[in-house]
């Protein structure tokens, strides 16, 4: 059995904290009307890789945590194959409210709109600076149009590190929940999607190994 006096304990990070509770009374936006809870990151404090999602879909609203769904199980195996932990890396959202809307009678997911986004923006950019990783992985294009370039085209700009003037590296991939959809559409397209989203969380993996802070 492992000592008490041999675990190293990651430090703490008071500051995130503090963000964290003050985010959950959030109304900058209206989605906190139909919120259960706002959905903060979560993950390493101190993390070398910071993962920016798209926004919260009905697992993640209800159980206050990022990527909990289909698409964070993905996710998850795709971080594993890449070697990384999922409890080494930041995961978070660039929006922390679960965007709605009625179809059929029913309640469903539905992409965040420019103004929520928007509004969000305050926390992104104070979960980044708090947690001061080197790597930024964008998963999706929603992420990759809020950080890198509202122009960027995921599938042709995917995988390529972008040099920002905050000092980090930022780099687009494939969202999970897209690579579920090609699952039953197209199976080589789902292994070629699938593929590329573990080679990217790779090279993040590789770029935080040898960046210095
Ligand atoms: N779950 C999240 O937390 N974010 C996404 O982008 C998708 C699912």
């Amino acid at each position: 059995m492992q000592s008490s006096a041999s675990v190293v304990a990651e430090p703490a990070n008071p500051e995130l904290d503090a963000v964290r509770l003050e985010a959950l009374d959030c109304q900058r936006c209206d989605l906190w009307q139909g919120r259960t809870q706002v959905v903060m990151g979560e993950g390493n404090p101190h993390a070398g890789i910071l993962l920016m999602g798209e926004a919260p879909g009905a697992n993640e609203d209800a159980t206050g945590r990022p990527f909990v769904g289909r698409a964070g199980q993905l996710l998850d195996s795709a971080l594993e194959e890449a070697g990384i932990g999922r409890n080494d890396v930041y995961i978070t959202n660039v929006v922390r409210c679960r965007p709605t809307a009625v179809k059929g009678g029913s309640v469903t997911n539905r992409a965040p709109r420019a103004g929520e986004i928007a509004a969000c923006e305050p926390w992104r950019w104070l979960e980044i600076s708090l947690v001061n990783p080197q790597v930024v992985v964008c998963v999706g294009g929603p992420a990759a149009k809020a950080l890198i370039d509202k122009k960027l085209k995921i599938t042709e700009q995917r995988g390529r590190f972008f040099d920002k003037e905050d000092g980090r590296a930022y780099i687009a991939t494939l969202h999970p929940a897209y690579v579920l959809r090609l699952y039953s559409a197209d199976r080589d397209a789902y292994r070629t999607a699938r593929a590329n989203l573990v080679s990217d969380l790779r090279q993040a993996q590789e770029r935080a190994a040898t960046k210095p802070r």
